[in-house]
């Protein structure tokens, strides 16, 4: 499939399914899409929503999070599990208070990678929805809609797999709506493209699906062989 049709049918897709209110989507700064794509990292959205709100109405910004007693971050989590993620929010807030004054370094995936709990797909999918820069995101939700596609056979945390999959998403990522583009792919995997009972129906690659030609696309993605 060519990535601009792609683009064009996941975009017009998102217009009218995808999700327009999150409250990072407004105001959007990449403070909030940090915090918010952490969150995201192990929890559902509509879990995310309310912890977001009251991190963000506790520490309005990089500085007052950085500043802030680890005991706080951690109440604030209390509930959301995984709480390395949150002492690493805190760590990485006061490293870029110390080296970029208090910006998130966003100008590159690496500088951003660089910073503890942000992997390459966090990376992206904090460059592009909030600087709008060109990034390719590939969490969970998007390599299930990819294998799917182009029913790609293997797992996909096998580095051969994996590496695949990431040239797909770099091919398919726009340069322009960067921020949209993001947020569809992952409303996508997320709401449409499910693990079981994918709706297939209504699908707007339906005709292009390699996985849904051959009849069972939840055997995509495979499983971690034993
Ligand atoms: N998972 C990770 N980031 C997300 C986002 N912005 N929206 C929905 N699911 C996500």
């Amino acid at each position: 499939l060519a990535a601009e049709e792609f683009q064009r049918r996941l975009l017009t897709w998102f217009d009218q399914y995808g999700r327009h209110d999150l409250p990072w989507q407004s105001p959007r700064s990449a403070y909030r899409v940090w915090v918010s794509e952490i969150m995201l990292q192990q929890t559902q959205v509509t879990t995310v929503i309310p912890y977001f709100e009251r991190f963000m109405a506790r520490f309005p910004t990089l500085e007052v999070l950085a500043n802030a007693p680890q005991d706080d971050v951690l109440h604030l989590w209390t509930g959301l599990g995984y709480y390395a993620r949150a002492r690493n929010l805190h760590k990485a807030a006061q490293m870029a208070l110390a080296s970029h004054g208090g910006e998130l370094p966003t100008d590159s995936v690496e500088s951003l990678m660089a910073l503890p709990g942000i992997g390459r797909s966090t990376a992206g999918a904090i460059i592009a929805q909030s600087s709008g820069q060109q990034a390719a995101i590939l969490d969970g939700n998007v390599k299930r809609s990819l294998t799917r596609l182009h029913a790609i056979a293997g797992w996909p945390g096998k580095p051969a797999v994996e590496r695949s999959l990431w040239a797909l998403a770099e091919y398919y990522t726009p340069d322009t709506r960067l921020a949209d583009y993001t947020q569809a792919i992952m409303d996508f995997g997320a709401t449409l493209c499910k693990r079981s009972k994918p709706d297939c129906l209504i699908c707007p690659f339906n005709d292009v699906c390699c996985a849904y030609a051959q009849g069972e696309p939840q055997r995509f993605p495979e499983s971690k062989p034993k």
